[in-house]
């Protein structure tokens, strides 16, 4: 059964019309529920002729064997759910910790896909690349949007205008998308992480890379190829590095996290200071506590003539 999102702002289906007909060809009977994929732009007749049935959101709860979703869904819905069923979907688990319970009373096994382990037989179960790499593209959008000026370099007769700088913090999947995005709009761009495999990433995208470079940098990548939890003299080092770089850009995205942990606090409001009015921040890591204490989830904050974008 595919499950209609719940969440304020959630948008998203976990299944479209194609993936269902590959669900029905391999022997499953497909329920969704009523205007699943509405926001998301499928219709309830696309899921039909996908082979799909559609049905009240009780009916989808109670009688999926296996039940896709975006997010979690609410406690009182796990009880609704068919007892020992599979639950898969971006659980958040670390962040629903209140909920595992709930899972257990039900005898519900739930596959978490963001928690799939980033090895090449996963890549088409890999559900944060997908996303990240929409939200790292969406983020330069959004800024361009809020920006009041031009990102490409501009002359006319009448005088030049510069190309706006761009500085990306976090160069995972998210970060590097929106360094290409950014580059492509003619913005001269600049990037750091505390990953030292980023560098040759970043500056093969035309950006200049930057960051604090020590011992403990060298050993900042998990096996698993994710970030660590730096120290507080390195997060001392480098925050010095970024109030001396950020005061100079006029547009910020930050894309840092660190799995299963609350993310990095690397834009501070003593920074956002040093800005120039109307300069943008958008904080891609907002849902995991923010890059920046000042954003808000879903909403942009206005602090001292910059915008910071919180969208989630
Ligand atoms: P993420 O979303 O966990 O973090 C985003 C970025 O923030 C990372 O580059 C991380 O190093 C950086 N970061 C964390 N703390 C920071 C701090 N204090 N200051 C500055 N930067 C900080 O990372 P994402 O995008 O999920 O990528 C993680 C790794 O997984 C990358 O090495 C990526 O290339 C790899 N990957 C591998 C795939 C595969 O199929 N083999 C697929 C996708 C990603």
């Amino acid at each position: 059964s595919i499950l209609k999102e719940t969440s304020s702002n959630e948008t998203r289906v976990a299944s479209t019309p194609e993936s269902i007909k590959l669900l029905i060809k391999s022997g499953a009977e497909v329920i969704v529920e009523k205007g699943a994929g509405n926001e998301a732009g499928y219709l309830d007749a696309e899921f039909i002729s996908a082979g799909a049935k559609i049905t009240e959101r009780f009916e989808c709860l109670q009688k999926g064997d296996i039940c896709l979703t975006v997010r979690m869904p609410s406690n009182k819905d796990i009880y609704k759910l068919k007892t020992s069923c599979i639950l898969i979907g971006m659980l958040n688990p670390y962040q629903n910790k209140n909920l595992l319970d709930d899972l257990n009373k039900q005898k519900i096994t739930s596959c978490c896909l963001e928690l799939l382990p980033r090895i090449s037989r996963a890549q088409n179960m890999d559900v944060l690349s997908s996303q990240s790499n929409l939200a790292g593209y969406r983020s330069v959008i959004d800024a361009a949007e809020q920006y009041n000026k031009v990102f490409p370099m501009m002359m006319t007769a009448a005088g030049r205008i510069n190309p706006v700088k761009v500085m990306v913090l976090g160069a995972g999947v998210a970060g590097l998308q929106a360094i290409a995005t950014a580059r492509r709009l003619g913005a001269v761009v600049c990037a750091t992480d505390v990953r030292l495999a980023t560098k040759e990433q970043v500056e093969s995208l035309g950006a200049k890379f930057i960051m604090v470079e020590d011992e403990e940098s060298r050993q900042a990548e998990t096996s698993g190829g994710y970030a660590k939890e730096m120290s507080e003299e390195y997060k001392r080092k480098q925050s010095q590095l970024l109030s001396d770089t950020i005061s100079k850009q006029n547009i910020v995205i930050s894309t840092a996290l660190i799995p299963g942990k609350v993310a990095p606090v690397l834009v501070t409001p003593e920074m956002v200071e040093t800005m120039s009015p109307g300069s943008v921040i958008v904080d891609l890591a907002v849902e995991a506590g923010g890059n920046c204490p000042l954003s808000k989830i879903g909403e942009i904050v206005f602090y001292k003539g910059v915008k910071i974008i919180g969208y989630d």
